[in-house]
């Protein structure tokens, strides 16, 4: 639709008028909503409504000050080579004791997994641990064989449920049903309401415990650092803070938790089909998530009327989005002449959403999905049991929209131990 409007946005109305939408899939205007006309695109009501029982004031569902303060904390603190370390000791500890222990038991009894569902779990346990500092095993859980529910396997699942409400609602032509039902606190709005209050309790019991312990490291998970870097804000009362730090890792949870499970997942279908040696593994991932974007949707809502550098007139009040997709798979236009990657143009490139906004845990993606990928195909050939990618399957793709880009049921893989 995108390519049948190539001089002017895309334009969408939904039911009765009610909204107005408008597409963008040209560098120059993506560099105008998200960098130069910045402060005229914002979250505005429509994400906030959607996620603000989850995320409260975060940095995910919030503008203007409240946004600028969390943005200053946390992009330093990502800025720092210790959390680096610390990302990436996660990383490889988790792939060596949990992961790969876990992929070759698989291998050996020849069985079939969703690897789809796996990464998920292992996302999850690698987000917990960089963030809150403390591990819910959900990957390891699920290697023992455990029946029995676990607080961390409950964690997650109150995640997976909520991140589906949420998607329901932004999803839903009318936001009047929804938040009827959450009023009325019945259907999903009852069980949102309920997953929300047991992620609050995890949380909070983990804030505490931070909190009562003496010898903080400052220099360790997410959560220690805020608690360290906060000591000098000052908050109404105990519980203002105790609220501030809660919505600080949950936003970085839900963040960190599924976007890179699922480019990998992507990738993994994806090069099923295409590659047999993986030459130019940066490149292959970026252009994997090119095609599949792990973040579909980044409305902003506009917030005066304006106009776009070619002469479109926004209203205030409509909401504006960017398309991320590429058509094709070629990891080459990612490389120079030596096979060196260079990166794209960022306004060309908008997985990780660009200018003020960026994404803060882009590196820490590329470090977890490259260390993934090197050790599982080092490791194993993953074959896709109903066959990867193909042209004809590109052309409708397995995919369920919501608020992160899902592969439609699971992606089914049988491993092979590669002979040395
Ligand atoms: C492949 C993996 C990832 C992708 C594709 C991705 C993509 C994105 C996108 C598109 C946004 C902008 C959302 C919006 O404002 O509408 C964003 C923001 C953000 N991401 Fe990521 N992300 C990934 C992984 C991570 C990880 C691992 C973390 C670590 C905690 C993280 C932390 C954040 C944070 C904190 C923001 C909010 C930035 C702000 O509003 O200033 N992301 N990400």
């Amino acid at each position: 639709m995108l390519s049948q409007t190539p001089s002017s946005p895309l334009q969408v109305k939904t039911l009765l008028n009610l909204s107005h939408d408008i597409y963008i899939d040209n560098p120059l205007k993506v560099v105008h909503l998200l960098l130069s006309n910045f402060p005229n695109y914002m979250k505005g009501s429509c994400l906030y409504d959607v996620l603000h029982d989850l995320l409260i004031h975060g940095i995910f569902s919030v503008d203007g000050n409240l946004w600028t303060i969390q943005c200053k904390i946390a992009s330093h603190e990502f800025n720092t080579k210790s959390l680096k370390h610390f990302i990436s000791n996660i990383v490889n500890s988790k792939i060596s004791n949990h992961l790969i222990i876990y992929l070759s038991k698989i291998c050996d009894k020849n069985r079939v997994i969703d690897l789809q569902n796996m990464l998920q779990k292992f996302g999850f346990d690698n987000i917990c641990n960089v963030a809150l500092g403390t591990d819910p095993a959900c990957l390891y859980l699920e290697n023992m064989n455990h029946t029995r529910s676990m607080s961390g396997l409950s964690f997650a699942k109150c995640f997976d449920d909520t991140v589906d409400i949420c998607s329901s609602r932004l999803m839903s032509p009318l936001s009047l049903v929804w938040k009827m039902k959450r009023f009325f606190n019945i259907g999903y709005e009852k069980l949102f309401k309920q997953v929300t209050e047991e992620i609050n309790k995890y949380a909070i019991e983990i804030i505490e415990l931070k909190k009562a312990k003496s010898d903080v490291v400052k220099d360790g998970d997410l959560l220690s650092r805020f608690v360290s870097s906060s000591a000098n804000i000052e908050f109404h009362n105990v519980e203002h803070k105790r609220r501030f730090l809660r919505d600080i890792v949950i936003n970085f949870i839900l963040a960190g938790r599924d976007n890179t499970s699922l480019a990998l997942t992507w990738f993994f279908w994806l090069i099923s089909g295409h590659l047999k040696k993986l030459h130019y593994l940066h490149a292959a991932l970026s252009e994997s998530m090119q095609l599949f974007p792990s973040v579909p949707i980044n409305l902003r809502l506009t917030v005066d009327d304006e106009v776009l550098p070619d002469g479109f007139l926004v209203r205030k009040g409509w909401f504006a989005n960017y398309s991320a997709y590429a058509m094709e798979f070629k990891p080459e236009r990612w490389l120079d002449g030596d096979g060196v990657f260079q990166p794209s143009y960022q306004f060309r490139f908008p997985m990780f959403h660009c200018g003020p906004s960026m994404c803060l845990g882009k590196e820490m993606a590329y470090v977890q999905m490259k260390s993934v990928v090197a050790a599982v195909m080092y490791e194993f050939e993953v074959v896709v049991v109903n066959g990867g990618a193909t042209a004809k399957k590109m052309m409708n793709p397995p995919y369920i929209l919501s608020l992160v880009l899902k592969m439609k049921g699971r992606l089914a893989v049988r491993l092979h131990k590669r002979q040395r």
